[in-house]
């Protein structure tokens, strides 16, 4: 039995039914919660999931001992104990490279939305407020000629720093690794994290969530940023201490973000609501239909690979 813990798009599910006839799907318009993954996984030997169901040690042995392959609707896979998965010879796979271009795209959206106040002029157009053109309405911040640091120049964040080399952006980058086609490519400078902190005007994180990465940015890092600059998120949100950011956004320290995770998700920390420098965005990053129905297939396939006795693409263990 294939568990599939929510509808995904149409492509995937009928390359599955090809497969097998034994699918089980939950076809409510809402997440299954950690106790029914618990019963639902019984028998499983494939699981499709979401990025947000926590698929534990718990989840894992209530499967059973037939569970060959947990197949994640997402790039990212915070969500699962890979290491308990790998000692149980389970295979873990992903949806990498087909998102990323709808994620650099949202990435950029999030960019403009901060530094041209898009949310707040719309909402200010609907509340009757626009009274006639003037030199001083809703003023922004240029993007041609300044510089974005890039959190993480792996896929994702290369693809963003792309887009940076229309607006004529510097681009500046942290990561472990140089990335010298990179370089050559956008010119793009590797710095340490406090420089690129200093340096950007955009802050743009593209990070996975692991350990080192948890609450990367926290009250002294968001001190780091120049007052002018914006930080835009769709990485993972526990990177950033949202309780720190939304002080500093309040405070002034930094002039406003762009957040498409959080730190508790589906929960919001209560104190950015009121704030007007801050876009909110619920985690739509890879939300096209072109890559959610490829996400779809991806997951099809490393399935069928798998329950065939063959190695999967997108194998993360
Ligand atoms: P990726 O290609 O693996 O890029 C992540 C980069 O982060 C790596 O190239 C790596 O570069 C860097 N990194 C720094 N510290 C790291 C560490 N401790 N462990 C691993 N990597 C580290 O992944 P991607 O496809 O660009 O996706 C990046 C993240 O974006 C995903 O993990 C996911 O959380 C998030 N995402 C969000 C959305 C959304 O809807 N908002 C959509 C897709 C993805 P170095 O090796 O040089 O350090
Ligand atoms: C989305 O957040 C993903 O990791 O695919
Ligand atoms: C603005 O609409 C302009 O013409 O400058």
């Amino acid at each position: 039995m294939i568990l599939i813990t929510r509808k995904i798009l149409p492509a995937g599910l009928d390359l599955l039914r090809s497969f097998t006839s034994e699918l089980v799907i939950n076809e409510e318009d809402r997440n299954l919660t950690h106790e029914e993954l618990l019963t639902r996984v019984k028998g499983a030997s494939a699981i499709v999931c979401l990025l947000s169901d926590i698929i534990d040690e718990a989840v894992i042995d209530a499967a059973g001992p037939q569970l060959k392959i947990i197949a994640n609707y997402a790039v990212g896979f915070n969500n699962i104990d890979i290491d308990y998965a790998t000692r149980r010879g389970i295979r873990v796979t992903n949806t990498p490279d087909v998102l990323t271009h709808a994620t650099a795209d949202l990435a950029w959206a999030l960019i403009m939305a901060v530094s041209r106040r898009i949310v707040e002029a719309d909402q200010y157009c609907r509340q009757g407020k626009f009274k006639g053109w003037a030199p001083d309405l809703m003023l922004g911040m240029e993007l041609t000629g300044k510089t974005i640091g890039i959190l993480g120049a792996g896929r994702i964040g290369q693809a963003t720093a792309r887009r940076a080399k229309a607006f004529d952006m510097k681009v500046i980058y942290s990561s472990r690794y140089d990335k010298f086609a990179f370089e050559v490519e956008t010119k793009a400078k590797r710095v340490g994290l406090e420089e690129l902190l200093k340096e950007s005007d955009i802050v743009s994180i593209h990070l996975p969530l692991v350990e080192e990465t948890f609450h990367l940015l926290d009250t002294h890092e968001l001190e780091l940023m120049k007052s002018s600059a914006f930080l835009v998120n769709t990485g993972r949100g526990p990177i950033v201490n949202e309780q720190a950011l939304a002080e500093a956004l309040k405070k002034g320290t930094i002039a406003g973000a762009g957040l498409d995770v959080y730190e508790d998700e589906p929960k919001i920390y209560s104190e950015l609501y009121p704030l007007k420098n801050v876009v909110l965005l619920p985690h739509i990053g890879s939300a096209t239909t072109e890559t959610r129905s490829r996400m779809s297939v991806m997951v099809a396939e490393n399935i069928i690979a798998a329950l065939k006795g063959e190695k999967p693409k997108n194998l993360v263990n």
